[in-house]
């Protein structure tokens, strides 16, 4: 193809055309030494099979690149009113989500009535009373907090403003899927690494992360889907060993909830002494208002201002920025909301483990259950009492469900049912 090129024929096909153009540069790469991680091979190659493709194409609407092409929306689970309809049961338990058991402090609904004559007024652009709550929340500094349209919205931006040549993002297989959503949506190119059992396998991240000179690399504590906690230990494996051109992002959506966990240990310690940490924080979980979309990431003050300069001016509305000041406010409404998860997720742990079923330690507000049988067979039999959990299939588990820990009466219920669809299926 080279060849042809030389002899200015250029092919009329465009795999021809970008399969020459490569060969050329892959020429022009070994004769000038140029070192190129494999990453950065891949989204070049992409860039220029997409471009070739469409400029052939002529003008195509949407013009859209390969990453965001292959993407599918989130896939959220059932809302309560389809599952009424779907089971015809009025009273549905939803369990599927890890949402709050019994919902957000009286002071933070308390705070919506006072702010209903004010919907005309655009909200305060820069988050001040809210930064300075949540500096004082944490014991950091003002300057350290974005906060976005819930913590998604922080995967979004932080995913946009660092984009090194080549860029490639490390996450595990079984996680939350917004990070190659977001990834992907941005130009990032996203390695996937397996779990190792039920543990996010440190070594072959690392692994990945120093092959494709990462730019990102994804951590959870406590991990969606199987509630495992890394201690302070294992973070600082993980950040002493990567490079300092990686952005290590910790994912503490569930962090309030592993407070009591021995192994828990907050990433946020760690900020002072490493610059590529990022830390993920959400209202959506243990304050309870995943419904008015609020969360934050907490960071060194050069990433923040760089996410802040390219998010929306209005990102937050009135409502979330005062209803999330007020939650943050009533501390005791957090603490019996994690001292009752806390119980009840031991409770119904020993119950799922006397019925013989295997069930790693968690330290969120979810157990991820592995029942021996299809869960999308025990997803439906629940489904049918108007009990909504998530079956697990799409994160690698065929045989596991997913169960947020909800209110003791719900907890015995789902456990109850669970016990019957069992016996069913013996
Ligand atoms: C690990 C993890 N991170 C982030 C989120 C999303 O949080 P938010 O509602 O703040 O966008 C979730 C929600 O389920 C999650 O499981």
């Amino acid at each position: 193809m080279a060849q042809n090129m030389n002899e200015h024929t250029v092919p009329s096909d465009p795999q021809e055309l970008s399969t020459a153009i490569l060969d050329l540069w892959v020429e022009w790469v070994t004769n000038n030494n140029l070192q190129l991680h494999p990453g950065q091979i891949r989204q070049l190659e992409a860039a220029i099979r997409t471009n070739i493709a469409h400029a052939y194409r002529g003008q195509r609407i949407p013009h859209t690149p390969t990453g965001i092409r292959t993407l599918s929306p989130y896939a959220a689970g059932q809302t309560i009113a389809s599952a009424r309809k779907k089971s015809g049961v009025t009273e549905i338990t939803k369990l599927s989500s890890n949402e709050h058991a019994v919902g957000p402090s009286p002071q933070a609904k308390d705070t919506v009535s006072q702010l209903l004559s004010e919907l005309h007024r655009y909200p305060e652009v820069q988050h001040r009373d809210l930064h300075e709550a949540l500096a004082n929340h944490h014991g950091l500094k003002k300057n350290q907090f974005f906060i976005g349209n819930g913590s998604n919205e922080a995967i979004d931006v932080l995913t946009r403003i660092h984009q090194p040549p080549g860029a490639v993002g490390v996450i595990s297989r079984s996680s939350f899927s917004m990070y190659r959503h977001f990834l992907r949506s941005n130009g990032v190119l996203c390695v996937e690494v397996a779990l190792n059992g039920m543990q996010q396998d440190r070594m072959a991240l690392l692994e990945a992360c120093r092959k494709e000179g990462a730019a990102f690399l994804f951590l959870t504590t406590p991990h969606n889907p199987t509630g495992e906690v890394l201690s302070e230990k294992a973070l600082l494996e993980v950040l002493d060993e990567v490079g300092p051109g990686t952005m290590v992002v910790v994912d503490e959506a569930y962090g309030e909830y592993a407070e009591p966990h021995p192994d828990f240990s907050p990433a946020q310690k760690l900020l002072e002494r490493y610059d590529n940490l990022v830390v993920l924080r959400t209202f959506s979980k243990a304050f309870g208002l995943a419904g008015i979309r609020i969360g934050y990431a907490m960071s060194n003050p050069s990433i923040i201002q760089a996410m802040d300069q390219t998010r929306q001016p209005f990102n937050l509305n009135r409502l979330a920025l005062s209803v999330a000041q007020a939650a943050l406010e009533d501390v005791g409404h957090l603490k019996e909301t994690v001292q009752t998860n806390h119980t009840e997720r031991i409770r119904l742990r020993t119950e799922f483990i006397n019925l013989g079923l295997q069930v790693p330690d968690s330290g969120a507000n979810f157990l991820l259950v592995q029942l021996g049988v299809p869960g999308k067979t025990i997803t439906a039999s629940l489904s049918d009492k108007g009990i909504l959990v998530r079956d697990l299939a799409s994160y690698g588990f065929p045989d596991a469900i997913r169960v947020t820990i909800g209110t003791p009466e719900q907890n015995t219920y789902v456990l109850e049912e669970v016990r019957a669809a069992l016996e069913v299926e013996k």
